[in-house]
């Protein structure tokens, strides 16, 4: 089992990258450093409690192949943040690399910063991790390999091919093909893992779950795309973080692993579950305009990651989970209500 002291998480300050930290943090002895560039979707906040000594935050661009340079160097620290009183001594001995814009519904309206962060960002990425011979984890997602329908019998494993329908799933397939490639040419020591939807906190609200509870939370009706029916195969991120770090520390190189907990459902009964956890009734909710190319389902076999790293989720109770979710939504009102507006005017303009 490989050992770390100095993690680079870039995107540590989103969603997922941030339970990451908060793990890593919590469960090991290494440092972590957060690469972020605070987009809209990125928050200091999400990072607090994290001890002073045991994180550095540095404000930058993945984009930036002087400043990626440089704290791969050991010398760019100096973007750190003014807190970050114990920035680790030790060299980044690994990437974890979680950043990149997420959101399938902004790739439609926007792609351009899609192909920015998701393909050139993880270019200079590997370019650095490949001058400095740095151990790389590339996050990656189930949607690289399109849509099932709802019969179909099989789920995705590492050897289905890749089918990408949106700019976000095909920016990041992209970004799975550069690693691949700078692994078998350049000998950079790189992993992929394709993880499924994941929910929990500090999930931005644009995404399906927290905004269908924070619609409720402030007086508006909660809103389904389609008929309802999709099928996303849901996970909750603190058993994705501990799967990424088996993987980190277990895994073979130039492997992909993909992470799933068995948790399909269809869009219509996860709202329903919402509606009904929130004491509303389930036919409160409007139906509107359905996502172009919107894939109908997604569904992992994760038993690479069983068989050979010994993985399974903790979190095998969904209801338990979104409860807990919309505890933590409800809880933490400040930290999502200055953006709720804005979020939902965004979809207003699209129909949505
Ligand atoms: P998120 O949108 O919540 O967070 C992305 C983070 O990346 C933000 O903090 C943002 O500020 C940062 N970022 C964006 N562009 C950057 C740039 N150019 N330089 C530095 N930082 C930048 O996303 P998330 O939902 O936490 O997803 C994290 C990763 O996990 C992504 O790679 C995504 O493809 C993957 N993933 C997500 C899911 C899911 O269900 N959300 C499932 C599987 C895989
Ligand atoms: P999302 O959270 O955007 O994740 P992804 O598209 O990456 O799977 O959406 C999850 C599912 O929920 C997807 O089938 C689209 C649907 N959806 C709605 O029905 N209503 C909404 O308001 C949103 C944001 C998504």
């Amino acid at each position: 089992m490989a050992e770390y002291r100095n993690i680079i998480v870039t995107g540590g300050a989103g969603f997922i990258g941030s339970n990451f930290a908060h793990w890593v943090v919590k469960n090991t002895d290494a440092h972590v450093t957060v690469l972020d560039a605070l987009t809209y979707a990125g928050n200091r906040a999400n990072l607090e409690g994290i001890p002073a000594d045991r994180l550095t935050f540095v404000h930058g661009d993945i984009c930036d192949a002087d400043l990626v340079e440089s704290l791969l160097a050991g010398s760019g620290m100096g973007a750190a943040d003014a807190g970050a009183a114990g920035a680790a001594d030790a060299p980044v001995d690994a990437i974890v690399h979680y950043a990149a814009e997420s959101h399938n519904d902004n790739s439609i309206a926007d792609p351009a910063p899609f192909v920015r962060t998701n393909v050139q960002g993880t270019f200079t990425l590997l370019e650095a991790a490949r001058e400095h011979d740095v151990r790389f984890h590339h996050i990656s997602t189930d949607e690289v390999y399109g849509d099932l329908a709802l019969d179909d019998p099989t789920r995705f494993t590492e050897e289905t091919p890749y089918r990408p329908s949106s700019p976000y799933s095909s920016t990041k397939a992209s970004s799975d093909l550069l690693v691949r490639a700078w692994c078998r040419t350049y000998g950079v020591r790189a992993t992929i893992s394709n993880c499924s939807n994941n929910y929990g906190p500090y999930q931005h609200i644009e995404k399906f779950i927290p905004r269908q509870i924070t619609n409720i939370l402030c007086g508006r009706r909660p809103k389904l795309y389609g008929d309802g029916l999709n099928v996303r195969d849901w996970i909750h991120t603190e058993d994705h973080s501990r799967a990424v770090w088996e993987v980190l520390t277990k895994g073979r190189i130039g492997e992909t692993y993909l992470i799933g907990a068995d948790g399909e459902r269809n869009n219509l009964e996860v709202l329903q579950a919402i509606l009904e956890r929130m004491g509303k009734d389930p036919e409160d909710f409007d139906w509107v305009r359905d996502r172009p190319g919107h894939d109908r389902r997604y569904a992992i076999d994760a038993g690479k990651l069983r068989r050979e790293l010994g993985w399974s989720p903790i979190h095998t109770d969904f209801a338990e989970g979104l409860e807990a979710t919309i505890r933590w939504y409800e809880e933490n009102r400040s930290w999502w209500q200055a953006v709720k507006q804005v979020t939902e005017a965004k979809y207003a303009a699209q129909g949505q």
